[in-house]
């Protein structure tokens, strides 16, 4: 591995807990730095908070002066930036916790390898920066047409890691993936939520008529590929991970029932009855997609899981 001893950020969330179980035994000394907002979970880290390899620390990314120190302390020589406010309707309801985090936070870790520039910065952003889709896919040429909040902030940030390379001559890669599934994901998220609420008999909401289209990659599939790009990503590069897994909500919703059913012993009709179309969100993107060619072709990484594999894998840890 090129880099031995690197920070994490938002370590104890979704992506970020599966990158470090992914990826810790390649390392040297993984610093994961984790507010533990609603988001982040100390059960999310249980497999390796007690690694010596790994440490813990609760603290803000905002905070430049702790995370410089840290860096120092541990000597470090990347930071994996996963860190953020991540869910599309709360960026909505409130969008300034999403500035304050995804954006100035951002900034404030840019400045601190700016003052350490031996460091290297690898950004973890979303398609959703691209907009929304009718035809093609999108791919690391695509312009940025941010629809949401959520997006603005991940936009801006990205831009953010571009000028600090370009105008400082930092070293950074950026990287923008697909939705995400697996087990840990915070059941306020598609998949988790739909298996919690058949799991207790409650309706299953799905936005306007269901026909908006996502991309899924299963999470470890997701962390995999950011490790490769640790490894052998170029700096000022931007690489676009994808599931080439293309589906509409309802349809994949009728997949998830299809694998819940049995477990439970249900009749999949039974839980059929229980899917409700509410109103749409304001501003929702009918689809994304991602050409994931060039991480492919670059680097060499690929999906390893089907959806039906990591719906399996993802109910199984959710109905444990
Ligand atoms: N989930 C997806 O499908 C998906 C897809 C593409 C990209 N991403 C990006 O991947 C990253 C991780 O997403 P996720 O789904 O794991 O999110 P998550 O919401 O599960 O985790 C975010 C983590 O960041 C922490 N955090 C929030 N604010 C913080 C702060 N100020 N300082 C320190 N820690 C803070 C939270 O406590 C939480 O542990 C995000 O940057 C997101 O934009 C997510």
């Amino acid at each position: 591995m090129r880099f031995k001893r690197i920070l994490v950020t938002g370590g104890a969330g979704f992506i970020g807990s599966a990158f470090i179980r992914y990826g810790l035994q390649k390392m040297d000394k993984i610093v994961n730095v984790d507010l533990l907002t609603y988001a982040g979970h100390e059960k999310n880290m249980a497999d390796f908070i007690d690694n010596p390899r790994h440490t813990f620390i609760r603290g803000n990314i905002c905070n430049s002066i702790l995370i410089k120190r840290l860096c120092q302390e541990y000597q470090l020589e990347a930071i994996v930036h996963f860190a953020a406010e991540s869910h599309v309707d709360r960026s909505i309801e409130n969008p300034s916790s999403f500035l304050e985090t995804n954006v100035y936070g951002t900034f404030a870790l840019l400045e601190v390898v700016r003052a350490l520039p031996r460091i290297h910065f690898h950004h973890v952003s979303t398609d959703e920066v691209y907009g929304s889709l009718e035809n093609g896919m999108f791919n690391e040429n695509s312009s940025y047409q941010p629809n949401s909040p959520y997006a603005a902030s991940k936009a801006a940030s990205d831009h953010f890691v571009r000028a600090w390379g370009h105008t400082y001559g930092l070293s950074t890669t950026i990287s923008h993936c697909t939705n995400n599934y697996g087990p840990y994901q915070h059941d306020e998220k598609f998949i988790p939520h739909m298996i919690r609420n058949c799991l207790q008999g409650e309706p299953l909401p799905i936005y306007g008529t269901g026909i908006n289209i996502r991309d899924w990659l299963f999470v470890d599939d997701h962390a995999e590929a950011l490790w490769m790009i640790l490894e052998k990503g170029k700096s000022g590069e931007v690489y676009d991970i994808g599931g080439e897994t293309e589906m509409r909500n309802i349809d994949l919703l009728h997949v998830l029932i299809d694998c819940l059913a049995p477990r439970l012993s249900q009749d999949a009709q039974k839980l059929r009855n229980l899917i409700t179309f509410v109103k749409d969100r304001p501003g929702h993107d009918l689809r994304y997609a991602i050409d994931c060619k060039k991480i492919k072709d670059e680097l060499g990484w690929t999906q390893r899981h089907t959806l039906p594999q990591g719906l399996e894998k993802t109910v199984a840890w959710y109905l444990q």
